[in-house]
């Protein structure tokens, strides 16, 4: 059954929200947090990035009384941050409690510091996902990191990474990026182990976001606290939306990349686009996290 997570960088809500959640006879499992919603908390001051870290922690450890799942806390990442900056945070923010789940983008920096994570068992969450070369990639990088560092497949206990596709900035450019989650479990599902990873459906900003990603039987949704107000209010859900946007057509991998087997092969495959895990919005999204 898909697990409800809350987008938010504000502890209250996650009071609020689980409560609502309980009385609708559900459950807020997690959290999500991201450098625009802990912005969000300090209406507009500015903070240097250590600072800025400093209260990520204390906003997590916070959430991390109030929801019994994983809680994400993502790394600071600008176009010049290097993988190695990457992972040092990254397993610094793994240190802070067993739950929470490292963010980090997915880029070619990113693949590097996530294979160093993977070494050292952290968890990740690979956040501004718009792609399915980019969901593949992940999938396929995990299958290679498992083998190569006798990682535990699948995990006794918690969860394993977290994909997470963002279908709501996919809408504001006119793409259906519902698609983008329901060409994304079909990907996931081309490899066999089907607890290699858990999609996380995020940039939610509609009902029918929610009501669609639990149809595909999609494993996580992360939505703001408004979203679920209305979700939750609701005893029946019948909203039919009108659908506007672009479809994405299905892109099946080609099976020389599903036969990658190491992580030198894999990393030639991405530095020479013939794995294309580029986006235009994994790179604005990395610029508007660091401006926020
Ligand atoms: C969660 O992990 C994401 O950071 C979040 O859902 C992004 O949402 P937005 O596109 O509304 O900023």
């Amino acid at each position: 059954m898909t697990k409800f997570l809350l987008d938010s960088g504000d502890p209250n809500e996650y009071r609020e929200i689980s409560k609502i959640a309980k009385y609708g006879g559900s459950e807020i499992w997690g959290a999500t947090t991201n450098p625009s919603l802990i912005a969000k908390k300090l209406a507009g001051q500015k903070i240097t990035p250590e600072k800025a870290y400093e209260l990520q922690k204390e906003i997590v450890m916070e959430i991390i009384e109030i929801v019994p799942g994983a809680v994400s806390a993502e790394v600071y990442a600008d176009t010049n941050t290097t993988a190695e900056a990457m992972t040092e945070q990254g397993i610094e923010i793994a240190k802070w409690h067993p739950r929470v789940v490292v963010k980090i983008p997915t880029t070619l920096e990113g693949f590097k510091a996530r294979t160093a994570l993977r070494k050292e068992k952290v968890i990740t969450n690979n956040t501004l996902v718009f792609s399915q070369e980019q969901i593949f990639a992940i999938c396929l990088h995990e299958k290679i990191c498992r083998k190569s560092f006798d990682l535990i497949d699948p995990p006794t206990d918690g969860w394993p990474p977290f994909i997470s596709p963002f279908v709501g900035r996919l809408d504001d450019i006119g793409q259906n990026g519902m698609d983008l989650i329901g060409n994304g479990m079909r990907i996931k599902e081309l490899f066999t182990d089907k607890n290699l990873a858990w999609m996380l459906e995020a940039s939610v900003r509609k009902q029918n976001h929610i009501k669609e990603g639990i149809d595909t039987k999609i494993e996580l949704i992360t939505a703001p606290a408004a979203s679920y107000r209305e979700w939750f209010a609701k005893q029946e859900f019948k909203e039919k939306i009108k659908n506007e946007l672009k479809p994405i057509d299905f892109w099946q991998p080609p099976q020389k990349l599903i036969e990658i087997d190491t992580i030198d092969e894999f990393m030639s495959a991405i530095v020479s686009g013939k794995l294309n895990i580029n986006h235009d919005l994994t790179d604005k999204g990395i610029a508007r996290f660091v401006d926020d």
